[in-house]
């Protein structure tokens, strides 16, 4: 199987940086939002994206040029139809990917594989929203996606052995890392990676120590680019108390309760760097400051 052409649904974060990523590595690839807007706002944080990289002297401008002239955008889920693979970054909720893999059943034709994103969605309930199973996996990359060099390729107990390989060889292609993962809640990096962060407000709620203590302890003593508070921060306190209800409903284990301090952030709309403030105040985004 070969793979020429990529379709990406939803220009979020993490939509776009799928899209970017697969265009600087070659392939033709469309991306799809709902709305003429939201597909402006993608498009051009893609384009600062590269322009950034061409600042820093990892890109030359002819590359990003080319991966630009790779791009496009459109918000008809139609134009996704002779895609090879269609990977889905929509927001993170059960009923509006289902409903987007059952048009895309539709509209895509019979052999394009379908990968979703998710990062705690089980891949077997979204696959059984199609008529393709055996065409049907998951790629979970990681955020920021352009530079991080992990992606999960996700199996379910039906996925095509060759349709796996394809996906696996196209991880590869597109510079990533890929490892091997079942389709389990948390896959393999938030399945260690949820109870860490949450073990880290737990710490803290018992005063074991401050949240810049907590956070300083972790870079310096483990080498981790950044400490628990900030990476919460940067993934967004909504995700993180939502990934950890789904795992903790999937496995019905303490280490995946949402600890209280988490929820209550949450329902006070303290999301994090995306709000201005979570367990840092991010008013000066290169000085965040304990906001707790
Ligand atoms: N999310 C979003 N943006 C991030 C980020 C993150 N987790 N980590 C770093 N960034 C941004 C920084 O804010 C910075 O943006 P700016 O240029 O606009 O200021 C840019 O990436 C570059 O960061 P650095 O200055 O640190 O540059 P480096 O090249 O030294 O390092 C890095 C880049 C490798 C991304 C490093 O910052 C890093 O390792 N960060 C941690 C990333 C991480 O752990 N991601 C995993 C999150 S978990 C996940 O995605 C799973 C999901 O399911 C929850």
């Amino acid at each position: 199987m070969e793979i020429k052409k990529v379709g990406v649904v939803g220009c979020g974060l993490m939509g776009s940086g799928i899209a970017q990523t697969a265009a600087v590595a070659g392939y033709e690839t469309v991306v799809r939002e709902i709305t003429a807007d939201l597909l402006d706002k993608g498009l051009s944080s893609i384009e600062k994206s590269l322009a950034k990289l061409v600042e820093k002297g990892t890109m030359s401008g002819e590359d990003r040029q080319a991966a630009l002239r790779r791009l496009s955008g459109t918000v008809r889920l139609e134009d996704l139809g002779d895609c090879d693979i269609v990977i889905e970054a929509v927001s993170e909720n059960i009923e509006v990917k289902n409903q987007t893999f059952r048009e895309l059943d539709v509209a895509c034709k019979p052999e394009t594989i379908f990968a979703s994103n998710t990062s705690s969605l089980s891949i077997t309930q979204l696959m059984a929203a199609t008529h393709r199973p055996e065409r049907f996996l998951g790629l979970h990359f990681f955020n920021p996606v352009p530079l991080m060099k992990l992606v999960e390729v996700v199996r379910t107990i039906v996925t095509d052995r060759d349709v796996y390989e394809t996906a696996l060889q196209f991880g590869l292609s597109v510079g990533k890392t890929p490892v091997r993962a079942r389709d389990t809640g948390g896959f393999i990096v938030n399945r260690l990676l949820i109870p860490y962060l949450l073990d880290a407000i737990r710490a803290f709620e018992e005063g074991i120590g401050s949240i810049a203590d907590v956070d300083t302890a972790m870079k310096l003593g483990c080498g981790y680019p950044m400490g628990p508070f900030t990476l919460n921060d940067f993934i967004g306190l909504d995700t993180t108390y939502y990934i950890a209800t789904i795992m903790f409903d999937e496995f019905k284990e303490k280490r995946f309760a949402p600890p209280p301090l988490l929820k209550r952030l949450v329902l006070a709309g303290h999301y994090g760097k995306k709000t201005g403030k979570g367990f840092y105040d991010w008013s000066d985004p290169k000085n965040p400051k304990p906001a707790l």
